[in-house]
């Protein structure tokens, strides 16, 4: 009785309010010949006076489902309504297409505008924006072919990261977003405050008395996670991060951005060589995951943004990173012959210019270069032998330069505390740091990696602020 009564309840229920389909449910053919329900947003509206076909996309895919409307069922009050960008809700049957271009249409039996969006004011009424004005209407940028491919590939690349870390027994560590350190030493942080701007209390010497700010003591958003990072390696042996850093550098750059999202892993009892090794396999990883569920996306891409972006993807997968040490690498752009607008000598950091030739004309490969010179990297990463050099790893990559830095970590307690010395990293704050080499230290080693960076890669998109959601550049937080 009451299982009939439930069930009698359930059929109401469907007729009454129809499960909607996603246009990717719907494009998937499974529910051709029965009735559907879709709602999404007008993309664009072509036709005569006795027919409209209505293009929708909701987003799910990169393609459009063609949605069929006699003029004769459908006033034409409600026709006129449905423009470009506007948002309806459509109920018929799904049938088989007889037109070119589409496997399955809607021919509509009820048609209904939940949203209009006036043609004289809707910015996306066009198609082919820049991306530059688009950047300008990043609220509405999503709503385009490129930019829902790219934010759905984003969304594909992280959930891999955490299938990638998962699956070899690394533990997901939340680092914090605020931090007293500054962990790259590299000076160029936003301050976290809630002291009065207008009133800061300052002391007799004019010194601000960050005694009396939240946290008792001035702050700033991290810089990275990998101090924290290491800590939990140092227990839990293999951990990864993967969060919100944020860097005030005053660098306009196609490869900058001031938030931007960073991957770092961190493991216990590994050398540089298995974080080459990790760090390859990882990429490689991405890469494929990407290739391998973003496949019309990265059609979509190749076609419209990037010609070579397939056959890049490829040849990533598909050949061993060179690995090269610094010294040499120097060496070979040295003899390159080539006019460098940063001329490069031993000592000197190596410029995007510099690493792109080496992997877009030197190599045509990956590359990962090791041991740089101990002046231009950070306090943590182990000495070598030689006294100049540290164990530092960049991953250089066509079109991006460098996609990840890492090392192995300096585990000596000694040679560590020396080497903050000489670099005037104040070892009172970082006691919790050296504690881990004072307790049972151990080699170990990480990387961060861009995730932005990965992103420009696997989409093919050549600036950085089109790859995330609502940049934040010099200037620039408008959204
Ligand atoms: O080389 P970086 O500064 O290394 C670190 O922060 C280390 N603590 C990582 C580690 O060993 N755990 O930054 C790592 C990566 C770079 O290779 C680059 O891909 C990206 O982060 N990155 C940026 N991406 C976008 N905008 C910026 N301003 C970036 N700065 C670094
Ligand atoms: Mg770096």
């Amino acid at each position: 009785m009451y299982i009939e009564f439930e069930k009698e309840l359930e059929t109401v229920k469907n007729v009454d309010q129809m499960t909607r389909s996603t246009v990717k449910e719907l494009l998937s053919g499974e529910k051709v010949n029965s009735e559907v329900l879709l709602k999404g947003w007008v993309r664009t509206r072509r036709g005569n006076k006795n027919v409209a076909f209505i293009a929708v996309n909701d987003g799910t895919v990169i393609h459009n489902i063609q949605v069929v409307a006699d003029a004769e069922k459908f006033p034409e009050e409600v026709l006129r309504d449905v423009t470009t960008g506007s948002s309806i809700s459509v109920r018929g049957q799904l049938v088989e297409s007889m037109g070119k271009g589409q496997s399955v249409e809607i021919q509509a039996s009820e048609l209904e505008v939940l949203g209009t969006s006036d043609p004289e004011d809707y910015p996306l009424q066009k198609k082919g924006h820049s991306f530059e004005f688009l950047r300008e209407i990043a609220h509405l940028r999503f709503r385009t072919n490129t930019f829902g491919a790219v934010f759905r590939i984003r969304h594909a690349l992280s959930f891999a990261i955490h299938n990638y870390f998962n699956e070899k027994g690394f533990f997901y560590l939340h680092t914090p977003i605020i931090t007293a350190s500054d962990a790259e030493g590299a000076g160029a942080m936003f301050r976290v405050t809630t002291l009065d701007l207008d009133n800061i209390p300052r002391d007799d010497r004019k010194k601000i008395e960050f005694g009396q700010d939240f946290f008792g003591r001035s702050t700033n958003l991290t810089v990275s996670g990998q101090l924290e990072g290491e800590l939990g390696a140092l227990a839990l042996s293999s951990i990864y991060t993967f969060g919100p850093t944020f860097r005030a550098e005053n660098s306009n750059t196609p490869r900058h951005v001031a938030e931007f999202w960073m991957i770092e892993p961190e493991m216990a009892f590994y050398d540089i060589h298995d974080n080459m090794d990790l760090a390859e396999d990882f990429l490689k990883y991405l890469v494929r995951y990407a290739m391998e569920h973003c496949a019309d996306d990265l059609e979509f891409l190749n076609k419209m943004v990037d010609k070579e972006l397939l056959e890049r993807l490829r040849f990533i997968v598909s050949n061993d990173f060179v690995r090269m040490g610094y010294t040499e690498a120097v060496e070979i752009l040295e003899k390159s012959g080539k006019k460098f607008e940063f001329p490069v000598k031993w000592g000197s950091d190596l410029q995007a210019e510099h690493e792109r030739y080496l992997v877009e004309e030197e190599f045509k490969k990956p590359v990962i270069l090791t041991d740089y010179p101990e002046e231009i990297k950070s306090f943590y990463m182990k000495q070598n032998e030689d006294g100049k050099t540290v164990r530092a790893m960049d991953v250089l990559f066509p079109k991006i330069g460098e996609i990840i830095g890492g090392s192995q970590r300096e585990e000596d307690y000694d040679k560590l505390v020396q080497r903050m010395r000489s670099m005037d990293v104040p070892e009172e704050e970082l006691w919790w740091y050296l504690d881990t080499r004072r307790f049972g230290t151990v080699e170990h080693s990480g990387f961060g990696l861009g995730f932005e960076r990965l992103l420009m890669f696997v989409t093919g998109m050549s600036n950085i602020r089109d790859v995330i959601p609502f940049p934040r550049t010099p200037k620039n937080a408008e959204f």
